[in-house]
């Protein structure tokens, strides 16, 4: 039976002609070989802070219960450090879940939402289950979201307009004077959402203070954030959102499930969160071999993308998917971008010294291949 005859799927579902989640990291191993160098995902290269590891020791015999529902000492570190009051702060099974859920919030068939392209797919896709138009709007030329352009999208059927910044997959982050534009102009009958999954990147980097600027935001806000990222816990999957008012926030929790982030991921986020140490090595380790990885690309003949985050993308010039195959044949696992028009662009997370010198080793030699292969 062919799919659009099945009554019982939503059209959102049956629209959706997806390949299918990323293989991660063990399923690459097992693919590839267990010394992959796995640069596809931008998770980081290092282990959590120590006492992370040792929550999650701790916490291991007690997963016979089920796990605290409100995370409040989480909630309680996190308002200290964010100012944003510990019951506007909700934990997910990484932002990932969290942005899914602020569709089951706003949507419904015929609303819209505006969402940069190319970025993270979840906005598109999440409105497309609940029947509601996604309008996508290009980034600038930089690689950042193109605020003007997106606020002049925004239609009377418009409930969310999506921001993210730094942006995944070109990582370069809105300053102060675009974030002052956003907050300024973005319809204050929509809710304004803004996933910060590389925030801490970008604030190393000098970047602007996000919820400083939508303090001035008269409209309904919020703000996702992630422990996958710069804290190292991607596998014990755990984000969070920060709401700009009790509606929105207690909107997240009616349609959240009840016990979505165990124990041990809200222990591990905490102490990581005390490491400061840690986190700090983290973020110079980044910045370094960002930037050897993007002098590297140049040497190679490749102007990679202004970036502040853990990933660089280049345009190859040539179909990256092809690359793609043939760096894994040099033992580097990266990533294409995924969206119509942006066939040639190739991203590769950085890692460490050791990951950055694999990337430079391997690349000429799978475009060598490639260019070989390529018809004259
Ligand atoms: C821009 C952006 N948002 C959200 C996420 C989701 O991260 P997680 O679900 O691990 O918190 C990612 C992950 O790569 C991302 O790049």
């Amino acid at each position: 039976m062919s799919a659009a005859a099945s009554p019982y799927l939503t059209a959102g579902v049956k629209s959706i002609k997806s390949g299918g989640p990323p293989l991660a990291a063990a399923e690459m191993q097992r693919l590839h070989g267990e010394h992959l160098r796995l640069l596809n995902l931008n998770e980081c290269p290092y282990p959590p802070a120590p006492a992370a590891v040792e929550a999650i020791r701790r916490l291991a015999s007690g997963v016979n219960r089920y796990p605290e529902t409100r995370s409040t000492a989480l909630a309680q570190a996190m308002s200290a450090r964010t100012g944003v009051p510990a019951d506007r702060i909700m934990f997910g099974m990484g932002s990932d879940e969290l942005l899914g859920l602020l569709s089951l919030v706003a949507l419904g068939p015929g609303d819209s939402i505006v969402a940069p392209t190319p970025s993270f797919p979840r906005y598109r896709l999440s409105a497309v289950l609940m029947s509601a138009k996604p309008i996508l709007v290009k980034i600038d030329a930089d690689g950042a979201n193109d605020v003007d352009a997106l606020i002049a999208a925004v239609e009377p059927k418009t409930r969310i307009l999506y921001v993210c910044t730094p942006n995944n997959p070109s990582g370069a982050q809105l300053d102060d004077a675009r974030l002052a534009r956003l907050v300024a102009h973005a319809p204050d009958d929509v809710i304004l959402a803004i996933d910060e999954a590389y925030s801490e990147f970008g604030r190393h980097a000098g970047g602007p203070d996000v919820l400083a600027h939508l303090a001035k935001r008269r409209g309904p806000w919020i703000v996702f954030r992630t422990f996958s990222k710069a804290y190292a816990l991607a596998g014990l999957r755990i984000g969070y959102c920060l709401s700009g008012s009790d509606e929105i926030a207690n909107a997240m929790r009616t349609v959240r499930t009840t016990f979505n982030v165990t124990d041990p991921a809200q222990q591990a986020a905490l102490a990581a969160l005390g490491d400061e140490k840690h986190l700090k090595f983290i973020l110079d380790s980044t910045a370094r071999e960002r930037q050897r990885l993007s002098e590297g690309f140049l040497r190679l003949g490749y102007k990679p993308l202004p970036t502040v985050t853990n990933f660089v993308s280049v345009d190859l010039g040539i179909n990256a998917w092809s690359v793609i195959d043939a760096l894994l044949l040099h033992g580097v696992a990266a990533r294409e971008w995924r969206d119509p028009g942006y066939e040639t662009y190739l991203r590769v997370t950085v890692g460490t010294a050791e990951d950055t010198d694999a990337v430079l080793r391997a690349l000429p030699l799978a475009l060598k291949t490639q260019k070989e292969k390529a018809p004259a």
